[in-house]
């Protein structure tokens, strides 16, 4: 079927219906010569357990298109509730003067204290309309019980806790802190 034949779908009702699905908020990350860049994305899916593979969707005017053919790696932060300034700033508001927490996993920088990171090797590239699918094989994760921060119907949202799982999480946290001293 060409273009010219598809049902035409107005963009702006499709961006509102696909608001419908909330995520999560990641900062996607690579390194090209050194110079780390980051880009705020919820275009992030798991794929496939054995082998462990993840998918990304960049816009092919993004910055981050032209690097990751370079690269070949990115890092996945999956962001906290707290940090929903990194969000505005990687999505093309940088904030000035906002100190970028980086550290190293795997020799590639991502972000200190999200709640999960991940990064991978590029496997694969998709074409995908306006955008460009990136596979990748994970070969480094690591996560902390934290409150994400959410993305619906185009607004930054945050989980409300009950108080039990409020208590569940501290204690999960205190677990977790004991075991690692
Ligand atoms: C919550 C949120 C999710 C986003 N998800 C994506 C995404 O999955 N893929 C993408 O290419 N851009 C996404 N964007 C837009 C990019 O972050 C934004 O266009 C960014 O400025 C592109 O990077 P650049 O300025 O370095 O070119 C998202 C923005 C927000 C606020």
């Amino acid at each position: 079927m060409d273009a010219s034949s598809e049902i035409q779908i107005d963009p702006r009702e499709f961006r509102n219906t696909m608001g419908r699905f909330a995520t999560g908020v990641t900062v996607i990350t690579t390194e090209v010569d050194g110079q780390p860049h980051g880009m705020t994305a919820n275009g992030f899916m798991s794929i496939s357990l054995e082998p462990p593979l993840v998918l990304i969707s960049v816009g092919n005017k993004a910055r981050l298109n032209s690097l990751l053919p370079q690269s070949r790696r990115y890092g996945v932060s999956i962001l906290s509730a707290e940090h929903e300034i990194y969000s505005r700033h990687f999505a093309g508001r940088p904030v000035e003067g906002l100190h970028i927490p980086f550290v190293r996993k795997k020799d590639l920088p991502v972000l200190a204290d999200s709640i999960a990171c991940i990064v991978a090797n590029v496997v694969e590239i998709f074409p995908g309309g306006d955008h460009t699918l990136y596979l990748g094989q994970v070969e480094y994760l690591e996560y902390q019980e934290e409150r994400p921060l959410l993305f619906y119907a185009g607004k930054y949202r945050q989980l409300d806790l009950t108080a039990e799982e409020k208590k569940s999480w501290a204690d999960d946290a205190a677990l977790l802190f004991s075991s690692m001293w």
